[in-house]
């Protein structure tokens, strides 16, 4: 696509003001991990957590973003770029305005999760990258979403862990093993780590 005749417009409200008064800096934080790793369950908490401490944070789920937004795509290499870049942008674009925006997709593929990085970056926000790290075992023995199950059976395509790839993270800024924590001790972990991240700089 190219730019053509497009124009960039200039707001009169900076990024430092909007954090300033939301009392924090937005961040885009980003979970990845296999399906049933325990992604949703983290990033509500976390949301939970933040918000109590009275943080800006909001949820987008991979899950219900496919509802609306991205209701459109599917679970080919291609959808699924797609996918991680519209959330990305979406992310970017709540962290401009002073938000923690938890962002919970799969996103498989370590080329997808450095284009969102950069996003975030080129919007001048943090990007923080949380591995949701569960075997694959420990997911396929939940199953709560009966989807593996499914997918050994032949039922479903391009399951992800089953017929597609996952590529682990190799520098995530944040590693929780669901498959060994309890959700509260994973939480902990992920909010030690986050908030000195939020702090605004010193004025
Ligand atoms: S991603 O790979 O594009 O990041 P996303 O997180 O949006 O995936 O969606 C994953 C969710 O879609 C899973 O939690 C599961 O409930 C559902 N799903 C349905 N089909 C698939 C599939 N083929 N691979 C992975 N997840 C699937």
């Amino acid at each position: 696509m190219t730019h053509e005749n497009i124009f960039w417009s200039e707001g009169q409200v900076t990024q430092q003001q909007r954090w300033a008064r939301m009392g924090h800096k937005g961040c885009v934080v980003w979970l990845t991990g296999l399906s049933g790793s325990g992604k949703s369950t983290l990033s509500r908490g976390l949301e939970r957590e933040l918000f109590a401490s009275g943080l800006h944070a909001f949820v987008l789920d991979g899950d219900n973003l496919r509802h609306g937004l991205n209701s459109n795509l599917g679970f080919s290499h291609e959808d699924r770029t797609e996918n991680i870049r519209r959330a990305s942008e979406v992310g970017c674009l709540l962290a401009s305005a002073g938000h923690v925006a938890i962002i919970a997709l799969i996103s498989p593929y370590r080329q997808d999760r450095q284009v969102a990085r950069e996003v975030a970056r080129a919007g001048g926000c943090e990007f923080v990258e949380i591995f949701v790290d569960a075997p694959l075992n420990v997911c396929e023995q939940r199953d709560r979403k009966d989807l593996y199950r499914r997918a050994r059976a032949g039922e479903i395509r391009d399951f992800t862990g089953i017929d597609a790839p996952y590529e682990a993270p190799e520098n995530p800024e944040i590693r929780v093993r669901t498959g060994e924590l309890s959700i509260e001790a994973c939480l902990a972990l992920m909010l030690e780590s986050l908030v000195p991240r939020l702090r605004l700089d010193p004025s």
